[in-house]
């Protein structure tokens, strides 16, 4: 398996533009897919995760064209996917599996699903337990909780879901879910999960109703072909952002960024910690985009609470790279969630943290950390994980001898070009 290093650098410096939303590009996969028309998509995520949701779709029946970054989509309607061949392999993919349940749901056809290992360990009754009271037939291991799972939809009601996770995944499952059901469908939720969902179907002419948390759609007629540009991923581009913060004399302009406020928890946090960092919106049009400078700064210790985690899920990795350098103790809690992602990035993050010189100590929810001047450097393991793998090359850069991420091929599934993104604004 592939390792990838890191060496200490003197300045972070430049432009740069970030690769296309991964949550998004999923999205537009399966919106266009589900559409009547030809959809065309810019700056899509090329990243193997969105190739196996392409992957699964062109296995139903559906045409796509990509050219570098850019996809074609043939839409065949809401009704025009057909049984595929033999089951679909999700690879690592979380939000495939999980979105894709919902689509299945309101298939009459039967379909096996499959992923790795890592998939294949993760939850998906959060799922399979709204999408069967929709009335969709679902069996799997430990009562339909994990992969390989086989779906048989069709028939399906619309029903009130209360989202008490605050995932993005299962709310949108259920929504996708009910534009195939009778009547409304509704997903409550007090925390709020990232909204791409909600705003993609309104590109794509479905109405959808938002007050106070609670979101409703009702069965579709028909879905409109589109034409979007993917922004920037915020949750690729916090490496660097966060890569520019931690080393001296660096100036970070980060280009056409998605500002979603359901995105953009770091971006707050990092400035509590006392960053100079700043945002400027360009455009507001179904995703809000934008532009952030950063500079370099020193960092104060932050809390860290259950009701910011999902503004910044994704990030918390590096966000605890930050923290692991930041002046005095810095404290996670309610992010059990991150326990049961590609892997369970509290001990993947503690113990990495631990095997460069930094001081991390886990709990059941979070971490505590306490800062630190410098990494001493050494060798981490990915443990397969994209983002633990990404988080510990940056750290390699703050680091006094440089940082070796084991298994750092996984980085293909969201990042393809994270490492020469990341030499191109290295300096010295
Ligand atoms: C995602 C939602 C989040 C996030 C994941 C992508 C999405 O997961 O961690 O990387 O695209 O909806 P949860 O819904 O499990 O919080």
């Amino acid at each position: 398996m592939n390792q990838l290093a890191t060496h200490p650098a003197a300045r972070f410096s430049g432009t740069y533009t970030p690769p296309g939303d991964k949550s998004i590009s999923h999205r537009l996969v399966m919106l266009g897919a589900l559409a009547e028309g030809e959809s065309r998509f810019t700056n899509f995520l090329q990243a193997e995760d969105c190739r196996r949701t392409i992957e699964a779709f062109r296995k139903m029946g559906v045409c796509f064209e990509p050219s570098k970054d850019k996809l074609t989509v043939k839409g065949i309607g809401l009704n025009g996917l057909s049984k595929p061949a033999g089951e679909l392999d999700l690879g690592n993919s979380g939000t495939t599996m999980r979105l894709l349940l919902g689509i299945l749901a309101g298939q009459s056809f039967e379909v096996r699903l499959s992923g790795d290992a890592s998939l294949c360990r993760r939850p998906m009754r959060r799922v399979t337990a709204p999408l069967r009271k929709m009335g969709a037939r679902i069996t799997g291991r430990e009562d339909a909780n994990f992969a390989p799972l086989v779906v048989r939809g069709g028939g399906l009601s619309g029903i009130e879901w209360v989202n008490e996770m605050a995932s993005a995944q299962v709310k949108s499952a259920i929504l996708l879910a009910g534009l195939f059901a009778d009547g409304k469908t509704s997903v409550s939720e007090t925390i709020p999960s990232r909204d791409h969902t909600e705003r993609l179907f309104r590109a794509f002419g479905v109405s959808v109703r938002q007050a106070e948390g609670l979101t409703v759609v009702e069965k579709a007629k028909q879905l409109h072909a589109t034409q979007f540009q993917v922004p920037g991923d915020f949750s690729s581009a916090a490496f660097l952002m966060v890569a520019a913060l931690l080393i001296p004399n660096s100036e970070l302009e980060i280009r056409n960024v998605g500002l979603n406020p359901t995105r953009i928890g770091l971006y707050h946090v990092l400035k509590s910690m006392g960053a100079d960092i700043r945002m400027e919106l360009a455009d507001e049009h179904i995703e809000p985009v934008g532009h952030v400078y950063v500079k370099s700064s020193r960092l104060k210790g932050i809390q860290i609470d259950q009701t910011m985690i999902p503004s910044l899920i994704d990030e918390l990795p590096i966000l605890m790279i930050a923290c692991a350098l930041a002046e005095g103790v810095s404290t996670i809690r309610g992010a059990q969630e991150l326990r049961i992602k590609e892997t369970d990035r509290i001990h993947s993050m503690a113990l990495g943290l631990r095997e460069i010189g930094a001081k991390a100590e886990e709990r059941e929810d979070g971490c505590v950390i306490e800062g630190i001047q410098q990494f001493k450097g050494g060798m981490v393991n990915s443990f397969g994980d994209h983002r633990t793998a990404m988080s510990f090359l940056v750290a390699g850069l703050c680091s006094k001898t440089g940082v070796t991420v084991q298994d750092a091929d996984c980085i293909q599934t969201s990042y393809p070009d994270f490492s020469s993104d990341l030499e191109k604004l290295v300096q010295g």
